[in-house]
């Protein structure tokens, strides 16, 4: 440990409400102009939240996810335990259901429910209390992780390189530093400067009102580039490396990530920059083999079509295809920074090493 300071667990876009028994969350769809909080206390609060993408990024869903499972356990504290569990699971399961991709989610509620199950036996209070124990502790792990995640990353580059990424995963997507513009931030902390690039990021623009702001925020020279200008910044010589984060990595490398991401690194290998995933090992999720195993969150047409503008831009009978994620084959992904190190191909072989 080493990243990790208390007073981490009140900054960063998910805490646990003052009154001890609500989640507060940076609204993160009222970004950049407008800086707004929201509390969360039902599950159908924290359920539409993240499915609005009001908490996203897959760190922040499930630091988010494990204190939501310690609310709602508070209003349960008088039943008889196997209530209180069944009530819990039904709960977990319902969050559970407001995202598919990003494995995180499905992590927290797994790691809360196995301490409700480990409870049998103590006192309803007693698991509760255990419940708010794991919560901060997935908070702090992946403040931890996204440290430890950035440090590996400054390795692979050198001051003044030029650096894209896509979408957004920095503070906001996760607890602090982030994970692929994690490197940036702890550089600029260095003294160590960087040129980045961010994908505007289409349909929801978290390049440009996430991340453009983040590195805008800390003073990292940051390049606000629509998603089809990425070629041609490449072509230009201006990028040595793309940082990208990941929502789910496959047992042999494949990675889901904001749609977009694999036509990246397509353009990133056509031009010989080294291509990198960067996130924590709870994102790697080892029960699933191969990229065709993850499930891809399909939204709603109208992100595309009406969401940024003042009247639609096609016509309300046209056929959308908006799906939130796409997966990059693990033969385009030069190596993938996690907090414990820099694995590199055959990843099938060498992701199973990190788990020992
Ligand atoms: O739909 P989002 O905004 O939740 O998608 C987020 C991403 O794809 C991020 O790149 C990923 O979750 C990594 S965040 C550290």
């Amino acid at each position: 440990m080493g990243f990790f300071k208390e007073e981490d667990l009140k900054k960063g876009s998910v805490r646990l409400g003052d009154d001890g028994c609500s989640v507060v969350i940076l609204d993160q769809t009222k970004l950049p102009m407008h800086q707004e909080y929201l509390t969360l206390r039902t599950k159908e609060e924290f359920y539409d939240a993240i499915k609005i993408l009001a908490v996203r990024g897959a760190p922040a869903i499930g630091i988010c996810a494990g204190y939501a499972m310690y609310v709602l356990s508070l209003s349960r504290r008088d039943l008889p335990y196997r209530e209180f569990a069944a009530g819990m699971k039904a709960d977990g399961e319902y969050i559970n259901s407001s995202r598919p991709t990003a494995v995180n989610l499905s992590w927290a509620i797994r790691r809360q429910s196995a301490v409700i199950d480990a409870g049998e036996g103590k006192t309803v209070p007693e698991v509760i209390e255990l419940l708010g124990k794991e919560a901060v502790a997935i908070h702090r792990e992946d403040i931890e992780m996204c440290g430890r995640i950035s440090e590996n990353g400054l390795s692979l580059v050198k001051p003044g390189d030029g650096i894209l990424t896509h979408c957004n995963a920095g503070p906001m997507a996760t607890s602090k530093y982030g994970t692929a513009i994690g490197p940036m931030l702890l550089g600029k902390e260095r003294g160590i400067e960087f040129k980045v690039f961010a994908d505007e990021t289409r349909p929801l623009l978290q390049g440009a009102r996430l991340t453009s702001y983040e590195l805008e925020r800390a003073g990292v020279d940051v390049t606000l580039i629509c998603d089809n200008m990425a070629s041609m910044v490449m072509k230009n010589g201006w990028v040595q490396a793309c940082f990208v984060g990941c929502d789910r990595i496959a047992a042999n490398g494949d990675t889901a990530n904001k749609i977009g991401t694999s036509g990246v690194a397509i353009l990133a290998k056509h031009y010989g920059i080294p291509f990198y995933t960067l996130g924590p090992t709870s994102t790697i999720d080892m029960n699933c083999p191969t990229g065709d195993d993850i499930k891809i969150e399909l939204r709603d047409p109208e992100e595309i079509k009406n969401l940024w503008y003042s009247e639609p831009m096609a016509l309300p009978e046209t056929k959308c295809f908006n799906p939130s994620f796409d997966v990059t084959d693990h033969s385009l992904i030069t190596a993938i920074v996690t907090d414990k190190g820099i694995v590199r191909p055959p990843f099938d072989v060498n992701l199973k090493k990190l788990f020992g």
